[in-house]
């Protein structure tokens, strides 16, 4: 079964043309497109629906203009050639991806970390002793929600961050985003939910640019990683909250699952998973327990039963 992709409307504006309107797009036959939808899902899981079409064409002309291909079954044989090594493969993701993210986004999701989750994973890290919170943002472009996280821990948990130190990892396939992301210098748009107060503790004005303060910037590293590698995936380690928002949308159902174990085998027990507000496990076979918020939802990994007491005898 495949999973309808939503168009959104960054993506809708960008795909329309008037009908009369000079463009010089190449045009993708349907087995081109048919070629590059598979090898792009092969490559990152993301499923490109036949409405992708146009908006694919209109993206990738320059980039087959630039290498001096005429046609997509030519730009084809010569990303095959390469095998899924190197810069070609970046850039075609690089173009493919939809990285719309901002600042503190979905206020719900954000309280229901602020008001119950944090509180609680720091609660247990104390009392089992342990001085290491782990948080994992996958899929998080150019690193607004991590250092959303960052910012809210160090706003409101900075008592907690005495005893307990808290390391935020980002993830994305795209090269372009986390190498934006490590710079974390933004533009006044890209502030539009962030509170004066939070904007004026944490980021410094620089001509047009914010820049984002460096205590909140060493709390977050960057990884360019691919959700469905699962080798890699495992090789960040293991987490307590794992946030992966608006990117599973663009998957198929069977690299949806394979993300959402691997998400479930690198979380700790007891440890939270949230995906985007209007996204869902539904359809999905999995472990997770559905946990209820005000107005948001999260899942959670069965915490593990409590060690049973040795009896007499045993
Ligand atoms: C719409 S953005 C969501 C950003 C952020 N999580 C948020 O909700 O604001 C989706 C991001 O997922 C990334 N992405 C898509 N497929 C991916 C994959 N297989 N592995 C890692 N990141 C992926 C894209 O590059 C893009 O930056």
């Amino acid at each position: 079964m495949t999973t309808q992709i939503e168009t959104t409307v960054e993506e809708q504006v960008e795909a329309y043309q008037p009908e009369n309107s000079i463009h010089s797009a190449i045009t993708i036959t349907d087995e081109s497109f048919a070629e590059l939808r598979d090898y792009v899902y092969h490559h990152s899981g993301i499923y490109l629906t036949e409405n992708k079409k146009r908006l694919l064409e209109k993206r990738m002309s320059s980039r087959l203009s630039t290498l001096g291909f005429g046609d997509f079954s030519a730009y084809l044989k010569h990303l095959k050639q390469l095998s899924g090594q190197g810069k070609e493969l970046n850039s075609l993701i690089d173009i493919v991806t939809v990285n719309e993210t901002s600042f503190f986004r979905n206020e719900f999701q954000l309280k229901a970390l602020e008001n119950v989750v944090f509180p609680e994973i720091f609660e247990k890290k104390t009392s089992n002793n342990d001085q290491l919170f782990r948080i994992l943002c996958v899929g998080c472009s150019s690193g607004e929600e991590p250092y959303t996280l960052a910012m809210i821990l160090n706003h409101r948990f900075s008592e907690k961050l005495k005893e307990v130190k808290v390391e935020i990892i980002g993830t994305d396939i795209s090269q372009q985003v986390v190498k934006r992301a490590y710079e974390g210098i933004y533009k006044e748009f890209s502030l539009k939910n962030v509170e004066r107060e939070y904007l004026q503790k944490y980021f410094t004005r620089r001509g047009d640019n914010f820049v984002l303060n460096q205590d909140i910037r060493r709390v977050v590293h960057f990884r360019q990683v691919s959700t469905i590698d699962e080798s890699q995936m495992k090789s960040l380690g293991m987490f307590d909250l794992i946030l992966c928002r608006n990117v599973l949308i663009y998957f198929k159902q069977e690299s949806k699952t394979k993300a959402v174990n691997t998400l479930y085998q690198i979380l700790n027990p007891g440890g939270y998973l949230f995906v985007g507000h209007s996204e869902s496990l539904y359809g999905i076979e999995h472990e997770f327990r559905f946990v209820h918020f005000v107005k948001a939802i999260g899942y959670q990994k069965p915490d593990l039963p409590e060690r049973k007491s040795h009896r007499e005898g045993d």
